[in-house]
């Protein structure tokens, strides 16, 4: 069974002012209602010069509002309609000229006059800049995102980067999947504000020799979930990775290692200064004793090497036994008997709150089912998408740093 999509039931209004950057905010439609949204458009007269409103229209299934003196309106009020039905206003692109205009509350055209018309208290609005690097660097604009900030506009990005004029630095527009993950993250509560939490995500890689090693199934999917869930819930996230392919969440902050000892030489010092440490890391148990200067060649002889193992430092043990020690999660991957061996490792790693999970059925896949093992009982968190899991988990933190 699969949760619904992250934005499901949500009204966004899409605000374009004039930009290249308009082109991003096509593909930026289709991720919104992908993601559950309903979309209405909102275009300047300077945003029709870059894209038009039949694209808009066609992307978002509904008409595009373009003007204030529109009499399909029965009570001619497009201002008021659309920013009563929003649960949030977008705008992306927000040039430099659309900036300043929302910091002095300016209203002479339908987009802003939105803005300005909409209730403070339950319409957010978050702008996505897009210009120039001289322009966005410019005291003027400077003072204008500090100024629309003060009123409450959350400022999204911008990026890094190559522009369309030719220059390079800051005043891109944010890409349409990380101003979809914006918005997301933004609907969710902030349940960890003001949280820091550490997660250890991925397999490790312990060497034989310079091209060799042992390592593990893990994907470290479930991890870098969790770890996008608290960075959306409010917390600061710092995110020990082993050896994945996978994209760092957005705003988590991450350290890359790869054998068991890199990865409790990462943790060990910082760990006490977070308030929540999840190991979902499968951390591989041995390392092999001595490490082969050289490839390990076959001999004529054609023996087969045989390797000395040494047992890794539990870095989810050795946390738990720091004081002050931050609120542990340990993951038991088991192949069997799940909730017997979650409980085993919840004593013998003295921590707060085990997630057991069939180690051969998740290990790479992108749904999981979770069993949440703790002193007072079981409970499962059924078969999903490793996010909404992940969410959820967060969620189950979260009560339990508060208990209300
Ligand atoms: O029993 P096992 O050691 O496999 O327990 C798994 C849990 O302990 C996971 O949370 C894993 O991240 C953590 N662990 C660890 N360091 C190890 C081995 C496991 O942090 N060396």
């Amino acid at each position: 069974m699969s949760n619904p999509p992250a934005l499901a039931g949500r009204h966004v209004v899409l605000g374009l002012s004039g930009g290249i950057a308009c082109y991003k905010s096509a593909e930026l439609v289709r991720l919104l209602t992908k993601a559950g949204a309903t979309v209405q458009v909102v275009m300047t007269e300077a945003a029709q010069a870059f894209i038009t409103p039949v694209t808009m229209q066609a992307l978002s299934g509904r008409p595009v509002a373009t003007s204030q003196w529109d009499a399909r309106e029965p009570n001619n009020m497009a201002h008021i309609n659309l920013s009563r039905e929003a649960d949030a206003i977008l705008v992306a692109p927000a040039s430099a000229d659309f900036i300043a205009k929302v910091a002095q509350g300016r209203a002479d055209e339908l987009l802003s006059l939105l803005c300005v018309a909409r209730p403070l208290e339950r319409c957010p609005l978050l702008l996505a800049p897009a210009m120039n690097r001289e322009m966005w660097a410019h005291p003027a604009t400077r003072r204008n995102v500090a100024q629309a900030t003060a009123d409450g506009a959350v400022v999204l990005g911008p990026g890094a980067g190559d522009q369309a004029c030719g220059e390079v630095g800051d005043g891109r527009m944010l890409e349409a999947e990380e101003l979809c993950d914006e918005l997301i993250a933004f609907f969710q509560p902030k349940l960890l504000a003001g949280r820091t939490v550490l997660i250890t995500a991925g397999p490790t890689f312990e060497a034989i020799d310079p091209v060799r090693g042992i390592t593990n199934l893990s994907s470290g999917k479930m991890g870098f979930a969790i770890a996008r869930a608290a960075q959306e819930a409010g917390a600061a996230v710092t995110l020990v990775a082993g050896p994945v392919h996978l994209p760092t969440p957005r705003h988590v902050r991450r350290i890359d290692v790869r054998s068991a000892l890199q990865m409790h030489d990462a943790v060990l010092p910082i760990a006490a200064a977070h308030d929540v440490f999840v190991a979902t890391a499968a951390v591989a148990d041995w390392r092999p004793a001595a490490l082969a200067e050289h490839k390990i060649k076959k001999d004529g002889a054609q023996r087969t090497p045989s390797f000395e193992l040494t047992e890794n430092p539990d870095i989810l043990a050795a946390v738990a036994r720091l004081d002050p020690r931050p609120y542990c999660v340990g993951f038991a991957a088991e192949s069997q008997d799940l909730a017997h061996h979650a409980r085993e490792k919840l004593v013998r790693k003295n921590v707060p709150l085990v997630v057991g999970n069939l180690g051969p059925a998740t290990f790479g896949r992108d749904d999981n089912t979770l069993l949440l093992v703790d002193a007072a009982g079981e409970r499962e968190l059924a078969t999903a998408d490793k996010l909404s899991l992940a969410r959820e988990l967060v969620r189950e933190i979260a009560r339990r740093l508060s208990p209300s």
